[in-house]
């Protein structure tokens, strides 16, 4: 919950050189603080399978023959910047999935996802997104990650305003969601979303369409978190605020559209680790959806 304002008033308090925090033209979203996982998440279930690090700054979900397990956000938000570090499972992670989404609730539902699909040792994990609004998806990506994600923590965010959703993977976009209510398309405008995020056994689906099944001798399966403060409006507190264009840093006009730069990274994920893209399925979409032009996604 901070705005330039306080950013820079804190600076000069501090004499501090926040030089990563200036106002430049380039729209990159703020790193975050540290702060413990209780502080804005809960268990979802099996709260046995959460081990606690570092006095909950740190966290690992276990998947095991018996159950995953998964946390989601106290509150509910209303546009901001949603990031995680994670560390997946490593090693042979076939048929697990784990998953770092935001949804509402309801029947016509708005979520954003991340799911990675786990895969046998040495095999690249695959990273699907996927953009609910209305309660209406099917619109499924797949990239590889350029990076080992088991090795190290990696960033993966989303900077959620009403003029767009980004995912980024350590700060470079990989995905844009545009509003295009104006061409008829739904999007997630209106409706609080809570963070959730989980690891379970899919091995029916998960790695090479189902045929790859989860080796339980490597149990426990293990996905480490870190990172858990929450740059976001508070829509149990302030509702009404958060639809408004306040003075959040998310509404800033160099975060409602990509820069020239940024645009270039997201046509180098395109270009080189696309695996699927809804947009380009003619099989499933014979017109192709209306979002998929304005996003420059085909
Ligand atoms: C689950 O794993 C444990 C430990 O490897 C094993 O003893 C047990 O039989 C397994 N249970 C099932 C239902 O597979
Ligand atoms: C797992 O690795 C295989 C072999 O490299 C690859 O074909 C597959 O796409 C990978 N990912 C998944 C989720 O199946």
């Amino acid at each position: 919950m901070v705005d330039y304002g306080s950013v820079h008033r804190l600076c000069l308090l501090l004499v501090c050189c926040f030089s990563s925090i200036s106002m430049t033209t380039s729209a990159t979203p703020k790193k975050a603080m540290t702060v413990p996982f209780s502080n804005n998440y809960i268990p979802t279930w099996s709260s046995d399978h959460i081990k606690y690090f570092n006095g909950g700054n740190e966290i690992q979900l276990n998947l095991d023959n018996f159950t995953g397990t998964g946390f989601h956000s106290k509150e509910s938000y209303l546009f901001g910047y949603f990031h995680m570090h994670i560390k997946l499972v490593a090693g042979d992670s076939a048929g697990t999935v784990t998953a770092f989404y935001l949804s509402s609730n309801g029947n016509e539902h708005d979520e954003v996802d991340f799911e990675f699909l786990g895969n046998r040792t040495g095999e690249p994990y695959i990273l699907q997104t996927n953009v609910f609004t209305g309660g209406v998806g099917n619109r499924e990506q797949r990239i590889y990650l350029w990076f080992d994600p088991t090795a190290n923590y990696h960033t993966y965010s989303v900077l959620w305003n009403s003029y767009l959703i980004t995912f980024f993977v350590d700060d470079i976009p990989i995905r844009i969601f545009k509003n295009t209510e104006n061409l008829g398309v739904k999007f997630a405008s209106e409706q609080p979303m809570k963070l959730y995020s989980s690891l379970w056994n899919a091995d029916d689906w998960a790695t090479r369409g189902g045929l790859e099944k989860t080796d339980w001798s490597k149990a426990p399966f293990v996905a480490s978190y870190k990172g858990f403060y929450i740059d976001a409006c508070d829509a149990t507190l302030d509702d009404e605020y958060c639809e408004t264009e306040g003075k959040k840093w998310w509404n800033q006009k160099e975060y409602r559209d990509l820069d020239a730069a940024q645009y270039r990274r997201l046509m180098w994920v395109h270009r080189k680790f696309t695996i699927y893209n809804y947009c380009t399925d003619k099989a499933r979409f014979p017109k192709k959806p209306i979002e998929c032009k304005v996003n420059k996604d085909a």
